[in-house]
């Protein structure tokens, strides 16, 4: 377990294994300490700059440099980290640049971070990329490796600043939950199939005031939700839904939080080329986010009902594996034409949305690893943004305070005609082999199932799983992607 601690004191009086200090770059690309290291700095004296710059150190972004501490301070060693030019500082940029000191701490036992942290939003960005740049995922490896660190001091001047005191505190309950919905979507597909995951949910949610219930297929069958057990069909271990409210008695708004959890996606009859397979394991990221956020929400006792819905299933290729040509009937009644099985999302999550928008919530938004071609269109770091005016903006509005990226795409009135009329034989069209648009199509089959409602729909297949190395305050494979910003439109519907 790490302890953070917020102090105000001098930065080179601290007791410590490392301090970290944030350098910026200045006129004439001079080195500027930030004003919490500045007493480090002073410490070297005239001395300090020369020896930075004679490490290679340019105070360029994302740079880091150490020493030892010597007779100068009372850290063992001194990290130096670049923050680039000092007048174009952003919380974003605080946020990587703590999250890339964590992954260049060595084995310390303990550390002070000398960075910008006076005013709330640099506070809480500090401690969220320093405490998700820490993650690593080891679990799995003989003995499980755990780290040494044990005490994280925040320096900050505002130490005892109400909402600085505030921001801190969210600041680590939410790495806290990224890191669990980042664990989950690490964990291989052998080991989390959706019973286990289930199993995992309501054991993660318990004692937290989130009410749990699992819908196991054979409830799902009786319901009626053909689309989950549909894509459930192929594989070994059968789907479930677990449905998650936290309802507290103050609430005035209602949202419905609706993730995608395929526990490993192969495509299905329609199978993935093997490179693309290869880490199918994540394809449950949006279920994995909703549990995380809904945890955070609730721990933060934010007065909102939130009620979550997690469609569980494993997309495999057996005998009774679902074949393209298939039709399902759905929960909403509607039938539905599978043209190819690797677009299994869609089907899970229209069951799941149905039953969301039974319930009337004031918006929903549900989160998935829905489609390829979002990360061709954008890349991936950067999720698809879906849904009306209203719900978009105010997730964008969010998402410039988490620092996650988001871009909107639109759903064209002529990919909304193609799911609702171009099927031979049912009442919609799952999949349109015309490639163009891919994830548009998508998100209008998802927009059937809302019923008016107001939603957005995060179509997070790229910024979920990091397939190359880590990055800023993220690591190689799962992201936790998406938690902060249902985290923050959560409390932004309190008001
Ligand atoms: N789980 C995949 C989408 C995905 C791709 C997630 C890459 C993460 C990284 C999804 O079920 C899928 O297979 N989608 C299809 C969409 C297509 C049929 C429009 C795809 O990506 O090919
Ligand atoms: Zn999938
Ligand atoms: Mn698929």
């Amino acid at each position: 377990m790490t302890t953070y601690t917020l102090r105000r004191a001098a930065a080179e009086k601290v007791r410590t294994d490392v301090v970290v200090v944030g350098i910026t770059t200045g006129k004439g690309k001079a080195l500027v300490p930030v004003p919490a290291s500045r007493s480090v700095a002073d410490a070297y004296g005239r001395r300090f700059a020369p020896m930075l710059a004679s490490l290679g150190f340019r105070g360029s972004f994302g740079e880091v440099a150490q020493f030892p501490g010597g007779d100068q301070v009372n850290a063992g060693r001194v990290l130096a980290v670049g923050l680039g030019p000092g007048d174009d500082l952003t919380a974003e940029k605080v946020r990587r640049a703590a999250g890339i000191a964590a992954r260049n701490l060595g084995n310390a036992a303990s550390v002070a971070l000398a960075l910008p942290a006076e005013e709330a939003d640099a506070a809480r960005a500090v401690v969220e990329g320093f405490g998700t740049g820490l993650y690593r995922y080891d679990a799995l490896r003989t003995p499980p490796a755990s780290s040494r660190l044990a005490d994280v001091v925040v320096l900050s001047e505002a130490a005892r600043r109400a909402d600085v005191v505030d921001a801190v505190r969210r600041a680590q309950l939410l790495v806290e939950v990224a890191d669990e919905a980042r664990d989950w979507v690490n964990t291989p597909g052998n080991v989390l199939v959706p019973e286990v995951f289930a199993e995992q949910i309501v054991a993660a949610v318990k004692g937290t005031g989130i009410e749990a219930e699992v819908l196991d297929a054979d409830e799902l069958a009786r319901l009626g939700c053909g689309g989950i057990l549909g894509v459930g069909l192929g594989s070994a271990a059968p789907p479930c839904l677990v449905r998650l409210r936290y309802a507290p008695a103050d609430a005035g708004t209602s949202v419905a939080l609706v993730g995608k959890g395929i526990t490993y996606d192969s495509g299905g009859l329609t199978i993935k080329p093997g490179g693309s397979m290869s880490h199918m394991k994540s394809d449950m990221a949006g279920a994995a986010a909703v549990v995380a956020a809904m945890k955070a929400v609730a721990a933060a006792k934010v007065p909102v009902t939130v009620t979550g819905y997690l469609p569980l299933a494993e997309n495999m290729i057996s005998g009774s594996a679902m074949r393209p040509g298939d039709v399902l009937t759905t929960l909403s009644g509607k039938t539905v034409e599978v043209l190819n099985t690797d677009a299994e999302g869609r089907l899970i999550l229209a069951d799941a949305l149905t039953m969301a928008a039974q319930d009337r919530p004031d918006s929903i938004v549900e989160v998935s690893t829905l489609t390829g071609p979002a990360v061709v269109a954008l890349g991936d770091r950067i999720a698809a943004l879906f849904g009306d005016d209203e719900t978009v903006a105010a997730i964008e509005a969010c998402a410039t305070r988490t620092g996650e990226l988001f871009w909107r795409l639109p759903i064209p009135e002529e990919q909304r005609d193609s799911v609702r009329t171009e099927s031979k034989v049912a009442d919609l069209l799952q999949h349109n082999w015309v490639r163009w648009g891919s994830s548009l199509f998508a998100a209008a089959f998802l927009e059937v199932f809302v019923e008016g409602l107001p939603w957005a729909h995060l179509d997070i297949a790229g910024p979920s799983y990091n397939t190359g190395g880590p990055w800023g305050h993220v690591p190689s494979g799962g992201t936790g992607f998406a938690t902060a910003t249902l985290v923050e439109y959560v409390e932004s519907l309190a008001g």
